[in-house]
Protein backbone atom coordinates (compact mmCIF):
# COMPACT_ATOMS: atom_id res chain seq x y z
CA UNK A 1 0.00 0.00 0.00
CA UNK A 2 2.88 2.31 0.47
CA UNK A 3 3.20 4.29 -2.47
CA UNK A 4 5.94 5.89 -4.41
CA UNK A 5 6.83 8.83 -1.66
CA UNK A 6 8.89 12.42 -2.75
CA UNK A 7 10.77 14.94 -1.56
CA UNK A 8 8.93 17.97 -2.07
CA UNK A 9 9.35 21.24 -0.48
CA UNK A 10 6.65 20.96 1.53
CA UNK A 11 7.87 17.90 3.03
CA UNK A 12 11.32 19.43 3.33
CA UNK A 13 9.13 22.37 5.56
CA UNK A 14 7.79 19.71 7.64
CA UNK A 15 10.68 17.95 8.74
CA UNK A 16 13.19 21.17 8.89
CA UNK A 17 13.45 21.15 12.44
CA UNK A 18 13.79 17.07 12.87
CA UNK A 19 16.62 17.18 10.29
CA UNK A 20 18.31 20.61 11.64
CA UNK A 21 18.62 17.79 15.26
CA UNK A 22 19.93 15.24 13.66
CA UNK A 23 22.03 16.82 10.84
CA UNK A 24 25.59 16.00 11.97
CA UNK A 25 24.70 11.75 12.13
CA UNK A 26 22.58 11.97 8.75
CA UNK A 27 24.10 13.20 5.32
CA UNK A 28 21.28 15.70 3.81
CA UNK A 29 21.01 13.57 0.63
CA UNK A 30 20.15 10.23 2.80
CA UNK A 31 17.43 12.80 4.50
CA UNK A 32 16.06 13.18 1.09
CA UNK A 33 15.08 9.54 1.23
CA UNK A 34 14.01 9.23 4.91
CA UNK A 35 11.77 12.49 5.24
CA UNK A 36 9.22 11.91 2.91
CA UNK A 37 8.18 8.46 5.22
CA UNK A 38 8.70 10.49 8.20
CA UNK A 39 6.41 13.45 7.47
CA UNK A 40 3.86 10.35 6.42
CA UNK A 41 4.21 8.61 9.41
CA UNK A 42 4.14 11.70 11.68
CA UNK A 43 0.79 12.49 10.15
CA UNK A 44 -0.51 9.06 9.87
CA UNK A 45 -0.36 8.45 13.65
CA UNK A 46 -1.74 11.44 15.01
CA UNK A 47 -5.13 10.71 12.51
CA UNK A 48 -4.79 6.71 13.70
CA UNK A 49 -4.02 7.81 17.63
CA UNK A 50 -0.91 5.71 17.56
CA UNK A 51 1.98 5.80 19.49
CA UNK A 52 5.70 5.19 18.35
CA UNK A 53 8.11 3.21 21.52
CA UNK A 54 11.36 3.32 19.75
CA UNK A 55 13.87 1.55 21.23
CA UNK A 56 17.83 2.80 21.77
CA UNK A 57 18.79 0.55 19.40
CA UNK A 58 17.00 2.14 16.49
CA UNK A 59 18.35 4.17 13.38
CA UNK A 60 18.62 7.83 13.83
CA UNK A 61 15.84 8.73 11.43
CA UNK A 62 13.77 6.60 13.61
CA UNK A 63 14.94 7.34 16.89
CA UNK A 64 14.84 11.35 16.15
CA UNK A 65 12.34 11.21 13.40
CA UNK A 66 9.15 9.50 14.21
CA UNK A 67 9.41 8.13 18.13
CA UNK A 68 6.46 9.40 20.62
CA UNK A 69 8.77 7.91 23.55
CA UNK A 70 12.10 6.29 23.18
CA UNK A 71 14.08 4.32 25.92
CA UNK A 72 15.24 1.10 27.17
CA UNK A 73 13.01 -2.17 27.89
CA UNK A 74 11.73 -1.07 30.58
CA UNK A 75 10.66 2.43 29.84
CA UNK A 76 8.92 1.43 26.83
CA UNK A 77 7.55 -1.38 29.26
CA UNK A 78 6.24 1.50 31.29
CA UNK A 79 5.06 3.52 28.62
CA UNK A 80 3.03 0.82 27.17
CA UNK A 81 1.05 0.19 30.55
CA UNK A 82 -0.16 4.22 30.88
CA UNK A 83 -0.48 5.06 26.98
CA UNK A 84 -4.20 6.09 25.99
CA UNK A 85 -3.62 5.53 22.41
CA UNK A 86 -5.52 3.01 20.28
CA UNK A 87 -2.54 1.42 18.65
CA UNK A 88 0.66 0.95 19.85
CA UNK A 89 3.43 0.42 17.14
CA UNK A 90 6.97 -1.32 18.65
CA UNK A 91 9.91 0.03 16.77
CA UNK A 92 12.09 -2.62 18.74
CA UNK A 93 12.12 -6.53 18.84
CA UNK A 94 9.16 -9.35 19.23
CA UNK A 95 8.94 -9.99 22.65
CA UNK A 96 9.09 -5.62 23.47
CA UNK A 97 5.81 -5.87 20.92
CA UNK A 98 4.71 -8.99 23.03
CA UNK A 99 5.33 -7.28 26.12
CA UNK A 100 3.27 -4.19 25.59
CA UNK A 101 0.56 -6.53 24.35
CA UNK A 102 0.75 -8.20 27.64
CA UNK A 103 0.35 -4.90 29.42
CA UNK A 104 -2.39 -3.58 27.15
CA UNK A 105 -4.31 -6.30 25.93
CA UNK A 106 -7.38 -4.09 24.72
CA UNK A 107 -4.99 -2.44 22.33
CA UNK A 108 -3.80 -3.26 19.18
CA UNK A 109 -0.33 -3.78 19.03
CA UNK A 110 1.61 -3.98 15.63
CA UNK A 111 5.27 -4.51 14.86
CA UNK A 112 6.31 -3.23 11.68
CA UNK A 113 8.53 -6.77 10.79
CA UNK A 114 7.57 -9.90 12.54
CA UNK A 115 10.78 -11.31 11.78
CA UNK A 116 12.52 -9.34 14.49
CA UNK A 117 13.70 -11.31 16.82
CA UNK A 118 16.13 -11.88 19.81
CA UNK A 119 18.87 -14.51 20.48
CA UNK A 120 17.98 -14.93 24.44
CA UNK A 121 14.28 -15.13 23.79
CA UNK A 122 14.96 -17.56 21.23
CA UNK A 123 17.41 -20.03 23.56
CA UNK A 124 14.24 -20.97 25.64
CA UNK A 125 10.76 -21.82 26.08
CA UNK A 126 8.29 -22.23 27.94
CA UNK A 127 8.83 -26.27 28.29
CA UNK A 128 12.44 -25.70 29.47
CA UNK A 129 11.08 -22.89 32.26
CA UNK A 130 9.05 -26.35 33.57
CA UNK A 131 11.69 -28.66 33.45
CA UNK A 132 13.89 -26.06 35.60
CA UNK A 133 10.86 -25.88 38.14
CA UNK A 134 10.52 -29.21 38.58
CA UNK A 135 14.52 -29.97 39.39
CA UNK A 136 14.04 -26.66 41.80
CA UNK A 137 10.85 -27.15 43.53
CA UNK A 138 10.06 -23.91 45.12
CA UNK A 139 12.66 -21.71 43.61
CA UNK A 140 11.11 -18.47 42.53
CA UNK A 141 12.20 -17.66 38.19
CA UNK A 142 13.17 -14.37 37.71
CA UNK A 143 12.99 -14.18 33.69
CA UNK A 144 14.67 -10.96 31.68
CA UNK A 145 12.09 -9.19 29.77
CA UNK A 146 14.12 -11.04 26.60
CA UNK A 147 11.77 -13.61 26.67
CA UNK A 148 8.66 -15.02 25.08
CA UNK A 149 5.27 -14.71 26.74
CA UNK A 150 5.33 -18.44 27.47
CA UNK A 151 8.33 -17.92 29.42
CA UNK A 152 7.35 -15.04 30.88
CA UNK A 153 3.86 -17.01 31.75
CA UNK A 154 6.48 -19.66 33.68
CA UNK A 155 7.89 -17.01 35.70
CA UNK A 156 7.66 -15.45 39.31
CA UNK A 157 8.66 -12.13 38.21
CA UNK A 158 10.33 -9.54 35.02
CA UNK A 159 13.67 -8.14 35.81
CA UNK A 160 15.30 -5.96 32.93
CA UNK A 161 19.00 -5.26 32.17
CA UNK A 162 17.67 -1.13 34.61
CA UNK A 163 16.66 -3.31 37.62
CA UNK A 164 17.90 -6.93 37.35
CA UNK A 165 19.97 -6.46 41.02
CA UNK A 166 16.43 -4.78 43.03
CA UNK A 167 14.23 -7.45 41.62
CA UNK A 168 16.75 -10.34 42.63
CA UNK A 169 16.90 -8.97 45.92
CA UNK A 170 13.39 -8.07 46.31
CA UNK A 171 12.55 -11.61 46.62
CA UNK A 172 14.21 -12.23 49.98
CA UNK A 173 15.13 -15.49 49.37
CA UNK A 174 18.53 -17.10 49.22
CA UNK A 175 18.44 -18.91 45.56
CA UNK A 176 16.56 -17.94 42.30
CA UNK A 177 16.94 -19.34 38.88
CA UNK A 178 17.84 -16.70 36.23
CA UNK A 179 16.99 -17.17 33.03
CA UNK A 180 18.12 -16.84 30.33
CA UNK A 181 21.53 -14.51 30.11
CA UNK A 182 24.32 -16.35 31.68
CA UNK A 183 26.22 -12.81 31.17
CA UNK A 184 23.49 -10.56 32.98
CA UNK A 185 23.13 -13.48 35.00
CA UNK A 186 26.40 -13.47 36.22
CA UNK A 187 27.00 -9.43 36.17
CA UNK A 188 23.66 -9.55 38.89
CA UNK A 189 25.12 -12.47 41.24
CA UNK A 190 28.42 -10.13 41.18
CA UNK A 191 26.40 -7.77 42.90
CA UNK A 192 24.33 -9.99 44.89
CA UNK A 193 24.55 -12.59 48.08
CA UNK A 194 21.62 -14.15 46.02
CA UNK A 195 22.59 -17.39 44.52
CA UNK A 196 21.50 -17.08 40.99
CA UNK A 197 20.63 -20.64 38.66
CA UNK A 198 21.81 -19.79 35.53
CA UNK A 199 20.75 -20.61 31.83
CA UNK A 200 23.14 -20.82 28.81
CA UNK A 201 21.47 -17.85 26.54
CA UNK A 202 23.41 -15.33 25.12
CA UNK A 203 22.81 -11.98 23.14
CA UNK A 204 24.72 -12.72 19.51
CA UNK A 205 25.53 -9.01 19.30
CA UNK A 206 26.99 -8.46 22.83
CA UNK A 207 29.14 -11.67 23.14
CA UNK A 208 30.99 -10.89 20.44
CA UNK A 209 32.80 -8.43 22.26
CA UNK A 210 35.87 -9.18 23.98
CA UNK A 211 38.34 -7.60 26.88
CA UNK A 212 41.13 -7.62 24.63
CA UNK A 213 39.34 -5.18 21.93
CA UNK A 214 38.77 -2.60 25.10
CA UNK A 215 41.96 -2.68 26.67
CA UNK A 216 43.09 -1.83 22.82
CA UNK A 217 40.69 1.26 22.41
CA UNK A 218 42.47 2.62 25.74
CA UNK A 219 45.55 2.13 24.13
CA UNK A 220 44.98 3.53 20.94
CA UNK A 221 42.81 6.76 22.19
CA UNK A 222 43.78 8.98 24.92
CA UNK A 223 41.35 9.49 27.82
CA UNK A 224 38.68 7.35 26.66
CA UNK A 225 35.98 6.41 28.50
CA UNK A 226 34.24 2.73 27.98
CA UNK A 227 30.80 2.33 29.04
CA UNK A 228 29.35 -1.31 28.48
CA UNK A 229 25.84 -3.44 28.59
CA UNK A 230 25.71 -5.74 31.21
CA UNK A 231 24.64 -8.41 28.65
CA UNK A 232 28.46 -8.39 27.79
CA UNK A 233 30.83 -11.54 28.78
CA UNK A 234 32.39 -10.78 32.24
CA UNK A 235 36.37 -10.10 30.65
CA UNK A 236 34.48 -7.28 28.39
CA UNK A 237 32.54 -5.68 31.96
CA UNK A 238 35.85 -5.92 34.04
CA UNK A 239 37.23 -3.63 31.46
CA UNK A 240 34.31 -0.84 31.65
CA UNK A 241 34.36 2.21 33.74
CA UNK A 242 30.23 2.00 33.58
CA UNK A 243 28.08 -1.12 33.29
CA UNK A 244 24.22 -0.09 32.48
CA UNK A 245 21.01 -0.76 30.53
CA UNK A 246 20.91 1.13 27.21
CA UNK A 247 19.08 4.25 29.53
CA UNK A 248 21.71 4.11 32.08
CA UNK A 249 24.46 4.09 29.15
CA UNK A 250 22.59 7.08 27.47
CA UNK A 251 22.35 8.61 31.04
CA UNK A 252 25.76 8.24 32.08
CA UNK A 253 27.28 10.11 28.85
CA UNK A 254 24.76 13.09 30.01
CA UNK A 255 26.35 13.34 33.58
CA UNK A 256 30.03 12.75 32.87
CA UNK A 257 30.09 15.02 29.14
CA UNK A 258 33.20 12.15 28.58
CA UNK A 259 35.82 13.78 26.35
CA UNK A 260 35.34 10.70 24.09
CA UNK A 261 33.45 7.71 24.73
CA UNK A 262 33.04 4.32 23.54
CA UNK A 263 29.63 2.56 23.96
CA UNK A 264 30.47 -0.96 23.81
CA UNK A 265 26.55 -1.92 22.39
CA UNK A 266 24.92 -2.30 19.76
CA UNK A 267 25.81 0.36 16.63
CA UNK A 268 23.00 2.45 16.75
CA UNK A 269 23.34 4.15 20.41
CA UNK A 270 26.30 6.17 19.59
CA UNK A 271 24.73 7.79 16.46
CA UNK A 272 21.50 8.24 18.57
CA UNK A 273 23.56 10.05 21.53
CA UNK A 274 25.74 11.80 19.39
CA UNK A 275 22.92 13.80 18.22
CA UNK A 276 22.18 15.22 21.87
CA UNK A 277 25.77 15.69 22.41
CA UNK A 278 27.84 17.20 19.70
CA UNK A 279 31.01 17.92 22.34
CA UNK A 280 31.45 14.40 23.08
CA UNK A 281 33.79 12.34 20.11
CA UNK A 282 32.18 9.04 20.05
CA UNK A 283 34.55 6.23 19.06
CA UNK A 284 31.97 3.99 17.27
CA UNK A 285 33.58 0.31 16.61
CA UNK A 286 30.29 -1.39 17.08
CA UNK A 287 28.02 -4.59 16.71
CA UNK A 288 25.01 -4.85 15.04
CA UNK A 289 21.70 -6.46 15.92
CA UNK A 290 19.89 -7.70 12.45
CA UNK A 291 16.66 -8.01 14.25
CA UNK A 292 16.69 -4.29 15.43
CA UNK A 293 17.78 -3.38 12.23
CA UNK A 294 14.66 -5.29 10.60
CA UNK A 295 12.79 -2.18 11.03
CA UNK A 296 12.73 0.77 8.94
CA UNK A 297 10.20 3.85 8.21
CA UNK A 298 8.83 2.21 5.10
CA UNK A 299 7.45 -0.67 7.53
CA UNK A 300 6.76 1.28 9.95
CA UNK A 301 4.92 3.16 7.54
CA UNK A 302 3.10 0.05 5.89
CA UNK A 303 2.43 -1.19 9.66
CA UNK A 304 0.21 2.27 9.95
CA UNK A 305 -1.46 2.03 7.09
CA UNK A 306 -2.36 -2.16 7.11
CA UNK A 307 -2.71 -2.31 10.55
CA UNK A 308 0.21 -4.90 10.27
CA UNK A 309 1.88 -6.97 11.80
CA UNK A 310 -0.43 -7.12 15.05
CA UNK A 311 0.77 -9.15 17.95
CA UNK A 312 -1.72 -11.83 19.36
CA UNK A 313 -1.29 -13.70 22.72
CA UNK A 314 -3.44 -16.70 24.54
CA UNK A 315 -5.27 -14.42 27.00
CA UNK A 316 -4.53 -17.75 29.57
CA UNK A 317 -0.66 -17.18 28.34
CA UNK A 318 -0.85 -13.07 28.29
CA UNK A 319 -3.17 -13.24 31.89
CA UNK A 320 -0.14 -15.52 34.17
CA UNK A 321 2.84 -13.05 31.67
CA UNK A 322 1.67 -9.98 32.91
CA UNK A 323 1.42 -11.14 36.48
CA UNK A 324 5.07 -11.55 36.04
CA UNK A 325 5.63 -8.01 34.04
CA UNK A 326 3.04 -6.17 36.79
CA UNK A 327 5.08 -7.52 39.56
CA UNK A 328 8.60 -6.41 38.43
CA UNK A 329 6.91 -3.08 37.59
CA UNK A 330 5.42 -2.78 41.06
CA UNK A 331 9.15 -3.04 42.21
CA UNK A 332 11.18 -1.08 39.96
P1 LIG B 1 17.90 -2.51 27.40
O1 LIG B 1 16.71 -2.91 28.20
O2 LIG B 1 19.10 -2.16 28.22
O3 LIG B 1 17.54 -1.43 26.44
O4 LIG B 1 18.38 -3.77 26.56
C1 LIG B 1 17.58 -4.39 25.60
C2 LIG B 1 18.36 -5.20 24.69
O5 LIG B 1 17.84 -5.90 23.86
C3 LIG B 1 19.80 -5.14 24.81
O6 LIG B 1 20.40 -5.91 23.88
FE1 LIG C 1 18.34 -9.52 21.44
FE2 LIG C 1 20.89 -8.89 21.56
FE3 LIG C 1 19.40 -7.87 19.61
FE4 LIG C 1 19.09 -7.03 22.16
S1 LIG C 1 20.87 -6.75 20.87
S2 LIG C 1 17.47 -7.58 20.72
S3 LIG C 1 19.47 -8.93 23.29
S4 LIG C 1 19.88 -10.04 19.93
Amino acid sequence: MTTHLSYTPEVARQTRAIYDRVRHVIPEAEWGVHAPYVAAINELKRELNAVLLVHNYQTPEIFHGVADYTGDSLGLAREAAKTDADIIVQCGVHFMAETSKILCPDKKVLIPDLRAGCSLAESITGADVRRLKAQYPGVPVVTYVNTSADVKAESDICCTSGNAVRIVESLGVDRVIFLPDQYLGRYVADQTDVELILWEGACEVHERFTGQELRDYRRQFDHIRVIAHPECPPDVLAEADYVGSTKGMIDWVGDHRPERVVMITECSMSDNVAVEHPEVEFVRPCNLCPHMKRITLPKILHSLQTGTHEILIDPEVARRARGAVEAMLEVA
